[in-house]
């Protein structure tokens, strides 16, 4: 985390095995979700099993911002009291965002069809984020906006007086566009339209539909891979009870350790399955992962279930670009699978990991070159010569992870197995998905700390 001071340096040295039960944190894309459709909606909304991390706390005090009351019972559940599609206030003050792309992007959509101002800021990260493919489409709603050059933050929103619906065909597969148009589309009279060329997460979709929108105002059409999102405005949300699941995303690294270390058995349970969500399982499975569900059953409007992980001889396998969105942010750990595996893995079409928390396409290929994994950078994917077995790779290295979380996470897993242990120089944004990561890994028998320290 060199862009930034309070750097949290961490060792991960080889363990012989990996063993035990975990449960991961909520969903972060569910999390953000309730937390905004809960401070919209009317009554109250009561949320069990919020990630508590820094991005989803963010949210919270964001929608604070705007009018709801928003609280934490002692008992873990959080209740939050909305002000009603209409009833939003202009907040007081600049809503900082810290690293959250996808909180930022939706409440920008949120914010374009109110008739006030918000000013949105973030860490560095965020702030170089591009911010042009949701200012597009909420421009031609009617709002305007003043940013940082290249459409970054710092970045106000001016909110339209009057709304304009749109029917929008996304450019890039992006389930934070899709999501910032629709949160738009509730305070715009008229039906807005967003059609996708192939499928992303939808959440958003689902909970609008657990927070009382029927078929006469939010539909869902498909044809072949395009889908056409349509709802129609101003439309009102009732408070609900949402129970967020695992996040898949977490849970990938307890599930890409338990299958490269040598000896064990992990249980990761409650995990979200959203068929959107679920590329990396599928690909692991297509490498020979030994990966069982287990009781399966729905939370939260979305199935889950319990997975049962085994060491396993991976082997290389060419990933399809159409399973991008599925598994845009399982890349990185996928990464280190393709280094333990036997035989090349190769991954195209995901070009959108270069606009992610950091760039990374290259944040991976340094890092798996200072560990001595031969990657090949290409602009939209990588290529990977398999080291043939985790044991095999060589490890030692130290890693920058460019204040990205999923980066931090995927290299300790990579310490865990490899021939060597692997340091990288900082785990501080850990927190933002996955506050209790290095706990959770050090009791199923990982040896994560500070280098000189003891796990
Ligand atoms: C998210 C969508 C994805 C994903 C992000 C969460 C969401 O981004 O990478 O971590 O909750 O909508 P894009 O929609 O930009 O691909």
């Amino acid at each position: 985390m060199s862009e930034s001071s309070g750097a949290v340096p961490l060792k991960s040295s080889p363990v012989p095995r990996l063993a035990g039960e975990i449960t991961v944190p909520g969903d972060k894309s569910m999390s953000h979700r309730a937390l905004i459709l809960g401070g919209l909606a009317i009554g109250e909304t009561t949320v069990s099993g919020l990630l508590e991390g820094d991005d989803v706390l963010h949210t919270a005090a964001a929608m604070r911002a705007f009018g709801a009351r928003i609280e934490r019972g002692g008992d873990g559940i959080w209740r939050i009291r909305g002000c009603g599609v209409g009833g939003l206030r202009e907040p007081a003050n600049v809503i900082e965002m810290g690293n959250s792309g996808t909180a930022v992007r939706l409440l920008m959509g949120l914010a374009a069809t109110m008739d006030f101002t918000t000013f949105f800021a973030g860490d560095a990260s965020l702030s170089a984020r591009p911010m042009g493919r949701v200012l597009t489409p909420l421009s031609h709603m009617g709002a305007h906006f003043v940013s940082r050059s290249g459409n970054r933050l710092p970045l106000a929103v001016i909110g339209a007086e009057t709304p304009q619906p749109v029917e929008y065909r996304l450019p890039v597969a992006s389930a934070q566009v899709k999501s910032a148009i629709l949160l738009a589309a509730l305070n715009t009279p008229g039906i807005t339209a967003v059609i996708e060329d192939r499928p992303t997460r939808d959440h958003t979709e689902n909970m609008l539909r657990l927070f009382g929108l029927d078929e006469t105002v939010l539909r869902v059409e498909t044809q072949g891979s395009l889908r056409r999102i349509s709802l129609t405005g101003p439309a009102e949300l009732h408070g609900a009870h949402v129970d967020v699941p695992g996040d898949p995303s977490s849970a990938a690294f307890a599930v890409v350790a338990a299958l490269l270390a040598p000896e064990g058995e992990v249980l990761v349970r409650n995990v979200a399955l959203n068929p959107l969500r679920t590329g990396l399982l599928q690909t692991l499975s297509e490498m020979g992962g030994d990966i069982e569900k287990c009781n399966r059953r729905q939370a939260g409007g979305e199935e889950i279930a319990d997975l049962r992980i085994r060491p396993s001889a991976l082997h290389g396998v060419e990933v399809p670009p159409e399973r991008a969105p599925s598994m845009i942010d399982e890349y990185p750990i996928l990464a280190i699978a393709a280094a333990a595996a036997k035989g090349r893995t190769r991954v195209s079409g995901a070009g959108e990991l270069r606009v992610k928390e950091s760039d990374r396409i290259a944040a991976m290929a340094r890092g798996l070159e200072a560990c001595g994994v031969a990657i090949e950078e290409c602009e939209d994917g990588f290529i990977i010569e398999g080291c043939g077995a985790a044991s095999a790779i060589p490890g030692g290295g130290s890693v920058t992870t460019h204040m990205d979380h999923r980066i931090a996470m995927s290299f300790l897993v990579l310490g865990m197995v490899a021939a060597r242990p692997v340091g990288i120089d900082s785990g501080a944004m850990i927190a933002t998905s996955y506050p209790g990561f290095v706990a959770d890994m050090n009791r199923l028998g990982a040896r994560i700390a500070p280098p000189g320290g003891r796990a």
